[in-house]
Parts: C-alpha cells; structure tokens; sequence
C-alpha cells in the first residue's frame, strides 16, 4: 500500500474503505445523509470555513494540546520512553470536542437549528452541548440509564450546558441502544436537524467527516514529537471504542515506519458479553447503518457488550479501522479492566495526570509493552481526562491505595 495516495483513494466515492464503510439507511434518510455529504464536500474545503475551523482550535478548544514526556512513569518502568499527547487538555477534557466544532460549524453552514447525538462515556455529549452553546443551537443527546448512573457529572455538564437529555431505557441502557435512539429522533427530525455521530462510525460520510476533524490531533502530535526529540516514535497507540481518537492519531502516521496498535476493551474476559473487543473477536456485518468488523449472534444480531469505560461499550469499531486491520498496517490489541485501572493510578501517582478510564486502556498498553523493550519511545493518545470517572472508581477500587507502586517495577 502507497500510503502517499491513502487519502486519496480511502473512503471511494460510496465511503467504503475496501470491503468495510457504505451507506446502509432506510430509504426516508438517504437524502438527508447524501445532504450533509455534500454539504461537507462543498463547504469544508473552503477557505472560509478551514479559516474559521482553525480558528475555533486556536481560541476556543485551546489547540494545539502539548505532548508530554511522562519521565517517572517511564523510569519506573525501565529504559523505554513513553509520551502522551495531551488530548485531556482540549477544552471539555476530551478529544470529542474536535468533531463536535466541526460538526457544529457545518450544521451552521448548512442551516440546522438542532444537533441530535448519542452519547456513552458522556464526553461526545458534553462536546456536542459544548458546540451547540457556541454556535447558539438547540442540542439533543440519547443516553442509556446505565450511562446516565455511571457518568453523572457529565450528565450535570450536559444540562448547565442547555442539551436536553433523552435517557433510553431499552436493552443493555447503555451506548448502542442510546445510538438505536438516536437515530429513531433523527429519521423523524432531519430537515432541521442534523445527526452529530460521537465517533468515526455510521453511514457515509461520518467515517471520513470524523477522521478528517480528528486529524488535527496525529498532525500535531507528529511534528510536536519530532521538534522534542528530532525523530519519529516507535510505536503510537490510542484505545479504539468506535473509533475517533484512534482514526486522528493514526492517520498521521500511516506512510511513516512506525509501528501502529489499537487498544481494545477486554473488560472482564474473552467470554461473549464481557468485553467490547469488536476488532479482536468480532465478524464483518451491518449495524447503524455501516459495514464494519462487529460483535454479533448466530443471527447476526449485535453480541451484549461490556466495558468499565462506557466509550469503549459499543459492538463494532469504525470502518477504516477495518481497513487498516485487514492490511495489517494497525496491529489491534487489548486491556482488560483490571489493566486500565492499574494505568489509572499509576498515571495519576507518577504523572499527576488523571486519565479517562477510556484512556487508560492505551496507557495499560504502553506500560506492558515499556516493560518488555529496553529501548525506544511510545507516544499513547490520551483522548481524556479522568474527572468523569472519579466517583466510580472510588466506589469500586477505592483510592488506589491498594495498588503497588514501588519504586521501580
Ligand atoms: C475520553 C474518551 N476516549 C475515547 C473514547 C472512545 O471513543 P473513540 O474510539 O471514538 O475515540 C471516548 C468515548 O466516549 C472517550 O470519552
């Protein structure tokens, strides 16, 4: 694969990236897709809009976020040097809030009163509020009860914020019937509204419209880390719940020699309604309207799935992410909870950096695989800050007093 022309060729025109993306919509919500595609392809290469965008990073979301050498974590560990990139320190605490502006900016553009979305871990929701405040629009998130229970001050953010909330109470309650729900209101709302995806899923173009306004972070993080330490890193891995955070990083490493991992949640085990590891366990099929790798029954249906972070909760990954699986170009692996806790209070303990617990599956990652090289240099995504988490980590692993952290591992 000729990396130099990726883009170019990846999504084609029907936004499939080789076998996995398309469209697979009821027929009543086909021109409401193919709308805000062209919307995108007509307004987001202009210079007006990319002027306004970059902007909006600058000044409102705090871009560019820093890359940190996390130089006790890395002692502690051995010789190996992990980095973070800092994507907790954009404006909401999360990476989410690089679509949610570009979402938001285009919804402008195209004359939209309403920004309709799913949400899980609750940071897709509190970005898309966020946006909607910011471009004085009206905003309505879907979010399964169990969610709602395990990330309460998201929810409070959400509300002070103006969203309206729609809690879902079928199924697992959790992040793919909050996306089931979402669509239902969007399929009756489109033609003043506009469907804001949390991640680098669902039907054309959100694939390709997420990647692209979460490139910035890999861009940046690429030349951060190359000004730093004059090289490129060895290995870049972020955690893959749908997608988002792990499509921006990678991209901008995908001609360079350097090693790629997507860190799935294992949650409790491999047993089918334990994990969320679509990528790892999971078979090609349909669901929310893309062709992606996804954890399904006999029948296809989609599997129960299970995480402590309730971003990585959802049965399939984004479709590129497929793509760069089947080429072998991104290596997929995976941290149970057990590991992302550990990497919860480790950061926070070395590092003074709480990381979302979504995060801290690529920070488990980096950890294992610090302690097994010598040499060489990590650069890990973190999409998030751990705030949201606090209370639910304290109730179930206490204050990590528990943990070990000795002077060297
Ligand atoms: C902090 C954080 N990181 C990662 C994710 C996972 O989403 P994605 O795979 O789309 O980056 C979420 C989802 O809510 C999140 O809140």
């Amino acid at each position: 694969m000729d990396y130099r022309t990726y883009f170019k060729e990846y999504p084609n025109e029907e936004g499939r990236f080789g076998e996995y993306g398309g469209s697979y919509l009821p027929p009543e919500l086909i021109p409401a897709f193919e709308e805000i595609y062209d919307a995108y392809n007509a307004i987001c290469r202009s210079a007006q809009f990319i002027s306004e965008l970059r902007r909006i990073r600058r000044e409102f979301q705090g871009r560019p976020t820093p890359v940190y050498h996390c130089e006790r974590l890395s002692r502690k560990l051995g010789t190996c040097q992990i980095y973070l990139k800092r994507e907790d320190l954009n404006h909401t605490g999360a990476h989410k809030l690089n679509h949610c502006m570009g979402e938001g900016l285009l919804a402008k553009y195209m004359g939209k009163k309403r920004l309709i979305a799913e949400t899980g871990a609750g940071q897709h929701g509190v970005a898309l509020a966020t946006a909607a405040a910011y471009f004085g629009l009206e905003c309505e998130i879907h979010m399964g009860e169990v969610d709602i229970a395990k990330q309460a001050p998201n929810v409070a953010r959400m509300r002070i914020l103006g969203a309206k909330i729609v809690p879902v109470s079928f199924g697992l309650k959790t992040l793919k019937e909050a996306v089931d729900s979402a669509f239902i209101s969007y399929a009756k709302n489109y033609k003043d509204s506009i469907y804001c995806i949390g991640s680098a899923l669902g039907p054309h173009p959100f694939p390709l419209m997420v990647r692209d306004f979460q490139m910035c972070v890999g861009i940046e993080a690429r030349e951060q880390f190359l000004s730093m330490t004059g090289i490129l890193p060895d290995m870049v891995c972020a955690c893959v719940g749908g997608g988002s955070n792990a499509a921006g990083m990678f991209s901008a490493f995908l001609g360079d020699p350097v090693e790629i991992c997507g860190v799935e949640p294992l949650g409790k085990g491999e047993t089918t309604g334990l994990h969320a590891a679509s990528m790892t366990y999971g078979r090609k099929g349909v669901l929310h309207g893309f062709e992606s790798m996804l954890l399904q029954e006999a029948d296809g249906s989609p599997s129960p799935v299970y995480s402590i972070a309730s971003g990585l909760d959802y049965p399939g990954v984004g479709p590129e992410h497929a793509l760069w699986n089947q080429l072998k170009r991104v290596k997929y692996v995976t941290a149970t909870d057990e590991d992302a806790v550990d990497a919860f209070f480790k950061l926070s303990r070395y590092e003074g950096i709480i990381p979302a617990l979504e995060s801290s599956h690529a920070v488990a990652y980096a950890i294992r695989r610090a302690r097994q090289s010598k040499t060489g240099a990590i650069l890990v995504n973190c999409s998030g800050r751990g705030d949201k988490d606090v209370d639910y980590v304290i109730e179930h692993y206490g204050y990590g007093d528990n943990y070990k952290f000795p002077e060297t591992e």
